[in-house]
């Protein structure tokens, strides 16, 4: 973020850095309910303390978003999980072996939880999750109430992998942006919903399918991904959803003059608009430039924004469920 840049923000919408002061302000913040983006390994979140039906509610306007999508609560630790929500022996596993990390779990809430009902929509059931982020682990230790972040973007738009895309999106809305820098990651964490005796894939994210089937020595069943509309699993994950303004044509065998190209591999290297997301054709490096190059491509002013076949392994799994939806009709 330039000098200049921050000079432009208004009063309205604090810019902090990820000093311990700064964090230590937004900690304050968010417990007189105001709402805070912050740096997670995944995607900025638009964080809001979970225990504050009044903060929950200013968050879900400031998105746009449904009141019928619930939210994931942020904790510091397990421990602090484990007062919102019941983790039984799947669940257990999973967050022993990848939290702090991008697991959501969605678990029967716990008797003594804190979050409030706003806050899961009214659910019986909660998502719990420990970010990998030193940033998002001191604001959480700081805070020490659960924050619910849902990405810190309009309902439906693309999610934020900088504190840039944070303020292009909501700098008129929100209190205050923690500036991380850019994500590592950069798709959301793969939700896995322990409810029932086998645990199911509710979205596919930045923990691979086989890496959850390899910590729990089985195989996981995938909710349907573009789901029933009636009764979505995750009621987030509706068709339409990063969706930039240009529309969209996944596996483009070959592009033309006016399109934009989301490349991946090197396979258009004469397209004249063109981002490659892994130009050696690796899923991992492809997921953290996903956004930031969608947006990119978005105000090229292209009729199309032609996307190369993506291979379906590890997080391409992730990647493709995003462009379909990005595609989806609207
Ligand atoms: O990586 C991430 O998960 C990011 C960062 C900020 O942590 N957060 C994120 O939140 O992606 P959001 O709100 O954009 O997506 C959360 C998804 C939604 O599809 C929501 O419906 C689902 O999680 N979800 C949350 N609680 C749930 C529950 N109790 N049952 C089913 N789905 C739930
Ligand atoms: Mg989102």
């Amino acid at each position: 973020m330039t000098e200049q840049a921050d000079q432009s923000y208004p009063p309205s919408t604090l810019m902090l850095t990820s000093k311990a002061a700064d964090v230590r302000m937004a900690a304050d913040m968010l417990h007189h309910a105001r709402l805070i983006a912050f740096p997670t390994e995944t995607v900025y979140g638009l964080g809001a303390d979970a225990t504050q039906a009044e903060a929950v509610a200013k968050l879900y306007a400031a998105k746009g978003r449904p009141h019928f999508n619930p939210l994931i609560a942020h904790c510091a630790s397990l421990d602090a999980a484990s007062k919102e929500g019941v983790l039984n022996a799947d669940a257990l596993m999973l967050a022993k072996h990848f939290w702090p990390g991008p697991l959501t779990l969605v678990v029967p809430v716990a008797a003594s939880a804190r979050s409030c009902d706003l806050a899961r929509a009214g659910l019986s059931s909660i998502g719990l999750r420990v970010p990998d982020h030193p940033v998002a682990l001191a604001l959480l230790r700081a805070c020490d109430v659960p924050i619910v972040a849902p990405s810190a973007n309009r309902s439906g738009h693309i999610s934020p992998t900088r504190a840039e895309h944070v303020w292009d999106d909501l700098h008129d809305r929100i209190d205050a942006i923690l500036d991380g820098g850019p994500t590592s990651v950069g798709v959301e964490s793969t939700i896995i919903a322990c409810l029932e005796n086998t645990p199911v894939l509710l979205r596919a994210g930045a923990i691979t399918r086989a890496q959850i089937e390899q910590c729990l020595g089985h195989s996981i069943s995938a909710a349907d991904s573009l789901g029933d509309h009636d009764a979505p699993l995750a009621p987030g994950m509706l068709s339409s959803h990063y969706a930039p303004r240009t529309y969209i044509r996944l596996d483009a065998r070959g592009v033309y003059t006016d399109e934009a190209v989301l490349d991946f591999g090197n396979q258009f290297p004469d397209a004249l608009m063109r981002l490659d997301l892994s130009p050696r054709g690796d899923v991992v490096e492809a997921a953290s430039h996903l956004y930031d190059y969608m947006r990119a491509l978005d105000v090229k002013g292209a009729k199309m924004i032609a996307v190369a076949p993506i291979p379906h392994e590890g997080l391409g799994e992730a990647i493709n469920d995003r462009l379909l939806r990005a595609a989806a009709p609207r």
